[in-house]
């Protein structure tokens, strides 16, 4: 497989991207295709230890057999600069084009409107920064749901810093934007920007996107949609200005984020003048990962719906299992307009660093969700905005290669965990 062949795959409708058998990507690859984290057959030291089971999917999901395979072309075909002009950085070119025009395609906006960023991170930070910076003479502030991801929290703490102002709007106990207080907010005169995440990271509950979106156009505000969870595993909603994804969420590689800024919207880069991008992100991109990241989209969004009629039913029986079988324990986040792979729920009595780190013993990768704001884990600030339980917070995502058989031996051996670890700690009788 040469990396023309990842061109030509980049460029076929949805829908006919073969996806690789273990011999085709064996072709291009040194290791078997599931050599993975999640399915790493246990070396004879560890003969005993239990069989890992991957539940992070919102952290970052096992790469996706089309990423393995583009990355590995790439590698052979995009390692040139494309802003230079002989042969090799032309053919870089090509893939870099392409790889724009298919995650375009995919996401139905135009191919000068995407820039890929070096993770979702940094797009959030250049979406907020810019979004700001563009609409300087509209006034200084920013409007953003409470629950928005660190990334979005660090660009609103710099701009107000620098002088800005912020308002962050609540949520009800389900997570989900309240849009009376929003409406109110964004039609408050010095309003230069809206951000909303598109479904919470934390506790799954999706966002009123569009309607959110409505009452921004309303009072002529641009509004800028985080969208990391949603990428690639559900329709992302319509309405924005500016969007943010990351790869590694939908089976891409690690460190390649994606920025849209839709034609006609105010926005100016934040970072020191480079001509790379458009001008929106700053430095050489990582071509194959950027490549891989394009097909890998491709594949994912062709597979969504299938994956979410499977993943939607587990997660619902996580939510019910867990809150019949482990006493008290709070399930969060909104029962039915969910992101279909994320469920979170929090057990009193138990600490949250102890819990994961008695699943990880058992062989259990979950995450907390207060993982992404801090190696330690102080209480979240999406569940304290939502007034929900903190204590023993877990973040169980699913991803394409989870199986019945994995949510049921977590469904299987979490309650004795729990249980465990308040024997320990003394609390009995429950
Ligand atoms: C909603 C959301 N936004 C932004 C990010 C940041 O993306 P990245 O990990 O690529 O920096 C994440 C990742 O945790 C996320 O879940």
């Amino acid at each position: 497989m040469t990396g023309w062949t990842v061109l030509g795959s980049l460029s076929a409708p949805i829908g006919e991207i073969p996806t690789p058998g273990r011999d085709s990507v064996a072709a291009v690859s040194p290791t078997p295709v599931n050599q993975d984290m999640a399915t790493a057959a246990p070396t004879p030291a560890h003969q005993d230890a239990p069989t890992p089971v991957y539940l992070d999917a919102a952290t970052a999901v096992p790469l996706h057999p089309v990423a393995r395979q583009a990355l590995l072309a790439a590698l052979d075909d995009g390692w040139a600069d494309p802003a230079r002009l002989y042969t090799q950085a032309r053919r870089a070119r090509q893939l870099l084009d392409a790889a724009r025009e298919a995650t375009a395609e995919t996401l139905g906006v135009r191919a000068d409107e995407v820039s890929f960023t070096p993770s979702g991170t940094t797009a959030a930070h250049a979406a907020v920064l810019g979004g700001l910076a563009g609409r300087r003479r509209a006034g200084a502030t920013l409007v953003h749901s409470a629950i928005e991801h660190s990334a979005v929290l660090h660009a609103a703490e710099r701009h107000v810093a620098g002088g800005g102002t912020a308002h962050a709007v609540a949520v009800d106990r389900l997570g989900r934007l309240d849009l009376t207080v929003w409406a109110e907010a964004v039609r408050t005169p010095g309003v230069a920007l809206a951000a909303l995440i598109a479904a919470s990271h934390e506790v799954g509950t999706v966002q009123p996107v569009a309607a959110a979106a409505e009452l921004c156009a309303g009072s002529g505000v641009p509004l800028y949609v985080d969208a990391a969870q949603v990428v690639g595993r559900t329709a992302v909603p319509q309405g924005w200005s500016v969007l943010t994804a990351s790869a590694h969420k939908w089976g891409g590689p690690p460190g390649v984020g994606l920025l849209v800024v839709r034609k006609g919207t105010r926005w100016e880069s934040p970072w020191p003048a480079d001509e790379r991008e458009s001008g929106r992100t700053p430095g050489v991109l990582n071509l194959p990962a950027v490549v891989a990241a394009a097909a890998s989209l491709r594949a994912a969004a062709a597979d969504a719906a299938t994956q979410a009629a499977r993943l939607t039913p587990l997660v619902d029986r996580i939510r019910a299992r867990v809150a019949a079988e482990v006493p008290d324990v709070e399930v969060v986040g909104h029962p039915t307009d969910r992101l279909p792979h994320l469920v979170t729920f929090s057990c009193l009595y138990v600490d949250g660093e102890v819990l994961l780190h008695a699943l990880d013993r058992r062989g259990f990768a979950v995450s907390s969700g207060s993982s992404c704001t801090s190696s330690t884990l102080r209480p979240s600030h999406v569940l304290e905005a939502m007034g929900v339980l903190s204590h023993g917070n877990v973040r169980v995502s699913l991803h394409r290669e989870t199986t019945e058989a994995d949510v049921e031996r977590f469904l299987a051996e979490l309650p004795g965990i729990v249980a465990g670890l308040r024997a320990e700690a003394g609390v009995v009788g429950l």
